[in-house]
């Protein structure tokens, strides 16, 4: 399967600090908020990856990310030139998706808790039909809600409604067969005139192509959109990472776990840094030898 992170959008909510930089590339802790959803693509197993960002920043995640080699991954871009809404990514990235299954990941959700990659990974091999995850919140105004029968079978679907029929929310992450873009070139702009993944959701949901999975309480799922959402963030990352010793979406591990690059070239990865990052990653290394 291959993935695509949705990195655009205004930024208003986070004006002044988003008229300079995206906010994607502002910091969680001790990485760029871009890192999360690629190491949670890359743990889903997902190799190939589309990043779709504004024209003004596109050359600041070339920058910072290059091609991927780096991690064993390819890194493509495109850009979206107006937030249209998140279904757009399908359209933009029609060439790229080239009538295989595809996943999206939107640029500010953070995962993590155990057992998620081996249920993302279960996801990632999804053929036909779409996958959506849920996640129990006690603000589900704010989000995309699926209402869920005794057996987890969706009953409905809304993007943030008034009065939610259910606290089940639906996260940034979405799996989907290869029609996805015949999908998304059917819907149509919303009231607030964007094209609503909601709505590409609803259209295998009608077709009975819908599967929801849920996310155990254990799992940790972030939207960081906000400054207080960031700050929260960041101290949640700060806390997992001091308390355990253990980096979370530090890119060079997952790919070394991986197996998509060797001890060597991990090595070379840690000698780029003059930090405790560079410590952290000849660190594992001694953990295995
Ligand atoms: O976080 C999960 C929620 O994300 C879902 O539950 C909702 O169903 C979904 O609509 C979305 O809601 P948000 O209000 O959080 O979406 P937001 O506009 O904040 O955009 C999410 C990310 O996608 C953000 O990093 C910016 C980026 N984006 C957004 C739009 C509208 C784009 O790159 N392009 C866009 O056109």
């Amino acid at each position: 399967m291959k993935g695509i992170i949705l990195a655009g959008g205004a930024g208003s909510r986070l004006h002044p600090v988003t008229r300079g930089v995206s906010k994607h590339l502002l910091t969680i802790y001790d990485k760029p908020l871009i890192y999360y959803p690629i190491a949670t693509l890359m743990l889903a197993g997902i190799s190939e990856i589309l990043l779709i960002c504004t024209p003004e920043h596109s050359q600041s995640y070339k920058s910072l990310l290059g091609d991927g080699r780096q991690w064993g991954i390819s890194i493509s871009y495109a850009v979206q030139a107006d937030p249209n809404g998140l279904a757009e990514a399908f359209l933009i990235g029609r060439d790229f998706i080239d009538g295989q299954p595809c996943a999206l990941a939107l640029g500010d959700n953070i995962f993590y808790g155990a057992g998620l990659s081996g249920q993302l990974q279960e996801l990632a091999r999804l053929e036909h039909g779409a996958a959506v995850l849920a996640y129990q919140v006690s603000d589900p105004q704010r989000f995309g809600i699926v209402e869920l029968d005794a057996d987890g079978k969706p009953l409905s679907l809304e993007e943030k409604p008034e009065k939610p029929r259910s606290n089940w929310a639906i996260p940034g992450l979405y799996f989907y067969g290869p029609d996805v873009v015949q999908v998304a070139e059917q819907v149509t702009p919303s009231a607030r005139g964007e094209l609503e993944i909601t709505c590409v959701n609803e259209t295998y949901f009608k077709r009975g192509d819908l599967r929801v999975s849920r996310l155990q309480r254990g799992t940790t799922w972030l939207d960081a959109g906000t400054f207080d959402s960031m700050l929260e963030a960041s101290h949640f990352v700060q806390t997992v990472e001091k308390r355990q010793g253990l980096k979370v979406a530090c890119l060079e591990e997952v790919a070394w776990r991986r197996g998509l690059i060797t001890d060597a070239e991990m090595r070379e990865r840690a000698d780029e840094f003059k930090n405790e990052y560079r410590d952290y990653l000849l660190g594992l290394l001694d953990t295995r030898s």
